[in-house]
């Protein structure tokens, strides 16, 4: 949830480490400092609260700090209240170790109490600081360290990336990796490391991605990696095939924009490769059709956006499959004494792939003997080196907070995983199959002739982003869509919203609703139109000011009822949330727009949600 940075080689450090910050900063961003060191001038640590343009100021780009070795970050703080002091990087006593960390340290405490006996001072409220000493204390032991670091490891518990700068040790830095990502860049005559391969792209696309427990000594020629015994290990290195441009803005003024812009270039990445002759293929998935007739129940479990995709797969698949699927948040999971076994499959959804609650609740079903598939967007990250399968979105770095791309192309996948079951299950007939499949083929252009329609909708939010109160209803499909519409607009405008049942508000929380209050009416679930209907009759009843969102076949039909009526072209059931949920976050963008809000970082929120 925070961004690490390191840069080994012939160049000066501190504009390089800045550039990769300026691109990690999505990920977390409350304040952000670099660790540089020289021969001439030693270990140079410079770090400040707020976004990284004020640490930029106070380094003059880069130039006020010397030398070709250093290591950076920006920080989503978890422990200690975001200021200088509590920033990284963090130094040892003798301020001869520098510390970057992302993740958290779960017994600093004791570890701290356990140093400050022994009379070591500290300076900050983190847990991070405890690394840096006693990193120190047991490299006064040693003498060595390498030796240090192994036994620094043993100590500690939590999930951690290091990036670690000794003083002692001028052409090489070191980097640890335990629950957090952190890949590593091989540069011509320089090394990297980094969060994501957003920081270093630019210099290098031959980057490898660190395992748990693993140490690497890091040099300008040589990158040497160690298991958690000391053993040395080769690593297997990737070739990064994303544009730079990919992770720029492409001229929109916002990258949340310009990742709703891309949603139907996105999903024909993640369908074009699985359909062959109108059938859906998924070479790369290892369960054999036998084990896919075993399976007794599906479980999904996510986060966030992530999971509103698992409740729109409920209703999906198991109208595919007639067989039991649950969906559930994976913070809730792992505290539920889940059943589930070795007949279970649990589908993992993830786009960072790095989600701690997602990771704990897969690590929990994996115990119990489920078989885990994971969808996810980033290649190699933790979700997906830890699943037994893993399906890639392929939707290219997704570098707002609020998803967009990612939600609609684990949606495509999902929906293409139920067609793949069910003609394996024989859950579907082939009419319905072959329906389904030309709607599919069909999706990025009915995606695309939304997405040229928006000048309504921005109209519309030009006269709604006042409300301090707003309500999405919907009925089964609609519901699970209403649940998505509602997360995009509160977490990137702040408005208070709620997505509910529509069946249910009458069930108490009909009082809410009074005279200009806002109603969100989703209505493209066709099977239920009438009853949302009448959802719409009552709470206007009520005074509330309804904008309702419909598929072209009804749009006459509710343009009796509420005047302002979206519409989505006409598609198969299963791909009604595909379109819908492209209006719903636009009207989000637009509203946040009106309320000058920071689209692409909102307040309080981080990219990828590395802590519980
Ligand atoms: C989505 O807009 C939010 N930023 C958030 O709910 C997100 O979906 C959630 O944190 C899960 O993230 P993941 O998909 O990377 O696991
Ligand atoms: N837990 C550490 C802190 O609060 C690291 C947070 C992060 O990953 O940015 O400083």
């Amino acid at each position: 949830m925070c961004g690490i940075v390191g840069y080994v080689g012939t160049e000066q450090a501190g504009p390089i480490l800045l550039d990769g910050l300026e691109r990690l900063e999505y990920r977390g961003y409350d304040s952000a400092g670099i660790a540089v060191l020289s021969n001439e001038k030693g270990l140079q640590v410079k770090k400040a609260k707020g976004r990284l343009k004020v640490l930029s100021a106070l380094v003059d780009g880069g130039k006020a700090v010397e030398g070709s070795i250093g290591i950076g970050h920006t920080r989503w703080a978890t422990h200690g209240q975001p200021n200088d002091v509590n920033s990284h990087p963090h130094l040892s006593e003798d301020s001869r170790i520098a510390v970057v960390h992302n993740g958290i340290i779960e017994n600093y405490v004791e570890i701290k109490e356990y140093l400050m006996g022994k009379g070591i001072s500290f300076r900050s409220e983190t847990d991070t600081e405890v690394v840096a000493q006693l990193l120190a204390y047991h490299y006064r032991q040693t003498g060595d360290i390498m030796q240090a670091v192994y036994r620094m490891l043993h100590r500690i518990e939590g999930a951690y990336a290091l990036g670690i700068l000794c003083a002692d040790m001028p052409d090489a830095f070191i980097a640890v990796r335990k629950d957090a990502p952190l890949l590593l860049g091989y540069g011509q005559g320089c090394s990297f490391i980094a969060s994501d391969v957003t920081a270093i792209i630019k210099h290098t696309r031959e980057v490898s991605y660190m395992e748990d427990g693993e140490v690497a000594v890091v040099r300008a020629d040589s990158i040497r990696v160690y298991n958690a015994l000391g053993r040395p290990v080769e690593k297997e290195h990737s070739f990064i095939d994303w544009d730079v441009s990919a992770a720029e803005k492409g001229g929109y003024a916002h990258f949340m924009f310009k990742e709703i812009m891309e949603q139907p270039e996105a999903v024909r990445k993640t369908i074009h490769p699985r359909l062959k002759d109108r059938r859906v293929v998924f070479e790369e998935l290892k369960m054999s059709p036998e084990e896919i007739r075993a399976l007794q129940r599906i479980v999904i479990v996510a986060c966030g956006s992530s999971y509103h995709v698992g409740m729109v797969g409920k209703y999906n698949l198991e109208r595919l499959l007639r067989r039991p699927v649950e969906t559930m948040l994976a913070s809730e999971f792992r505290y539920c004494d889940p059943l589930v076994d070795e007949h279970t499959l649990v589908i993992v959804i993830s786009q960072s792939g790095e989600t701690l609650d997602t990771m704990a609740a897969l690590r929990q079903a994996k115990s119990l003997g489920a078989h885990i598939l994971s969808i996810v967007n980033v290649v190699g990250s933790s979700i997906a080196r830890e699943s037994d399968e893993v399906l890639y979105t392929w939707a290219g770095p997704e570098i707002a907070v609020a998803t967009t791309k990612a939600y609609s192309t684990q949606l495509v996948l999902l929906n293409m995983l139920g067609l793949y079951f069910g003609d394996i299950l024989g859950s579907i007939p082939a009419e319905e199959y072959a329906s389904i499949v030309e709607e599919l083929q069909a999706l990025p252009a009915k995606m695309e002739e939304v997405l040229e329609n928006t000048d309504r909708i921005k109209y519309l939010a030009s006269v709604c982003f006042n409300h301090s109160s707003i309500f999405f209803i919907g009925r089964n499909l609609d519901y699970a869509l209403g649940l998505e519409g509602s997360l995009k607009l509160k977490e990137i405008s702040y408005i208070h919203c709620e997505a509910y049942a529509a069946g249910e508000l009458k069930h108490g929380t009909i009082s809410l609703i009074e005279d200009g209050t806002l109603v969100v009416a989703l209505c493209t679930y066709a099977p239920l139109f009438d009853k949302s209907l009448s959802n719409i009759v009552e709470v206007k009843a009520r005074g509330a000011d309804v904008l309702a969102l419909t598929d072209d076949s009804h749009a006459e039909e509710l343009r009796k009822t509420v005047p302002n009526v979206l519409t989505i072209p006409d598609t198969h059931t299963v791909f009604k949330p595909s379109l819908g949920v492209i209006p719903l976050q636009i009207f989000a963008y637009y509203m946040a727009l009106q309320r000058g809000c920071d689209i692409d970082k909102p307040r309080n929120l981080a990219k990828s949600v590395t802590v519980e």
